[in-house]
């Protein structure tokens, strides 16, 4: 099939290659032009495992290209995906949808009659709805479908996701729409991955609440972690104790630093401004995004106690989680800035971490590895759970720092083992290691 995929960012970018992979005549447009003409030399502008080749082969095999073109791209494919982003809006908790309107009002110019508009994306309830009606106004004649079909692919595994999803969602009643749907997916329905066909609101809906399930479960077990630390209980044995209920499951029970990305805190928040204006109040979920919130801003005074004021600290990994380069709403961002604020001297170093722009860390230095953040560090900081921080040589670690002390938000090291080694370790709903 020809296709159009409009926005090549993480979402875009993944479709894209995926689907072309699969055999299909894929376009990806974006409007950043630098962007598309980096892409089609094969140069990918985030951190994605196994992306790269992904995109490389298919550009070779000449089913992906990209374009910042979007009425040409429109006239080779009548199957377009909407993939731009929908950002909280800078005046308030709702989604900021002028990427999604404008896309509408582009494709309107230029739609081909019989087309079918998907939109990937994650939207409020009812935005479907207002495309089709921007469209419409501009092609009253025409026949096109607008459909919604979310994407549940997480940043760092996107590719596995992609090609291995849990469920397929697409919101249509429109039996033309559901055998496209069915062509573009064919890869996945042959492996059997469940395919749910329903409402376009309820579509909308499921990706909301499935991000804002998660959120909480993240907090859940984040508050139940304070507690451990109150009583000297251990967080780990209880997500095991309560993940092995079938009914409960063990996934998203770690504690840690809270959740951010560019996903949970926004779909939670437009969430809950989909609530009041319906006057369905998601009283939970708001407790959920306080309690994140908060999160985020206390451990900044957590690291202070532990270390004192005027002090050198390291930080091991900025970005929201491990494998991704993405920085939006990373708790990095609220902890350092505190940190800075009191005068802390901090090095940084992660792996990917997309750096430009990050006024928050203005003061900060920025290093090229473990050791080097280290080194004459009067504290280690853990907020990003990358694999090659759990295979550190802490001997040498604790030898060339000041102090061998170890904050770790993400409770990748044992208790046992910075016993062992004599740190003094603080983890999350965990019992501290004080050897002072
Ligand atoms: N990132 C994720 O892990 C993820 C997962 C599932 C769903 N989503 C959802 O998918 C959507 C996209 O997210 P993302 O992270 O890929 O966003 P992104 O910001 O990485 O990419 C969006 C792209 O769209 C482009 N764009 C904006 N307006 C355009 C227009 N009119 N024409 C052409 N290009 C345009 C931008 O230049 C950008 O490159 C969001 O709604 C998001 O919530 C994201």
């Amino acid at each position: 099939m020809n296709i159009t995929i409009i926005g090549s960012g993480y979402v875009g970018l993944v479709t894209g290659a995926c689907l072309s992979d699969a055999g299909h005549k894929v376009i990806c447009v974006d409007k950043d032009k630098s962007k598309i003409a980096n892409l089609s030399r094969g140069q990918i502008p985030i951190y994605e495992p196994g992306l790269e080749t992904l995109v490389k082969k298919n550009i070779k095999e000449e089913n992906l290209s990209f374009s910042s073109n979007i009425k040409s791209s429109l006239n080779a494919s009548k199957i377009i995906f909407i993939a731009v982003g929908t950002p909280t809006s800078l005046e308030g908790d709702n989604a900021d949808l002028s990427q999604i309107y404008s896309c509408a009002k582009e494709i309107s110019e230029s739609l081909r009659d019989e087309s079918i508009i998907i939109v990937k994306s994650t939207v409020p309830v009812g935005t479907c709805d207002r495309i089709e009606e921007i469209i419409s106004e501009k092609n009253p004649t025409k026949k096109f479908e607008v459909i919604s079909n979310p994407e549940f692919l997480r940043e760092g595994s996107a590719i596995r996701d992609f090609e291995n999803p849990d469920r397929i969602v697409v919101g249509t009643s429109s039996k033309n729409a559901i055998e496209s749907i069915k062509e573009i997916y064919k890869r996945q329905i042959k492996k059997e991955y469940p395919i749910i066909f329903t409402s376009r609101k309820s579509s909308e809906l499921i990706k909301y609440a499935s991000n804002s399930m998660l959120a909480m479960r993240i907090i859940f077990i984040n508050e139940i972690a304070d507690l451990c630390e109150k009583v000297g209980a251990n967080v780990e044995d209880i997500a095991n104790g309560i993940g092995l209920d079938k009914r409960i499951g063990p996934h998203f029970l770690n504690a840690g630093p809270g959740f951010g990305g560019s996903c949970f805190p926004k779909d939670a928040r437009a969430l809950i401004e989909s609530g009041e204006e319906f006057k369905a109040p998601q009283n939970l979920l708001k407790a959920v995004i306080d309690g994140n919130e908060r999160r985020k801003l206390n451990l900044g005074d957590r690291i202070l106690e532990v270390i004192g004021e005027n002090k050198k600290v390291g930080i091991l990994g900025v970005t929201f989680k491990a494998n991704t380069d993405d920085m939006r709403e990373a708790p990095s961002l609220s902890i350092i800035p505190k940190l800075l604020k009191k005068n802390i001297n901090v090095s940084i170093y992660d792996p990917e971490a997309n750096k430009e722009n990050i006024n928050e860390f203005y003061g900060a230095e920025w290093k090229d590895d473990a050791y080097s953040v280290a080194k004459n560090s009067d504290c280690l900081i853990i907020l990003t759970e990358w694999n090659e921080f759990k295979e550190l040589d802490l001997k040498k670690i604790k030898d060339i720092m000041t102090r061998p002390i170890i904050v770790d938000f993400r409770n990748i090291f044992s208790l046992k083992e910075m016993e062992d080694l004599n740190f003094e370790y603080h983890s999350v709903g965990r019992n501290t290691i004080n050897t002072k």
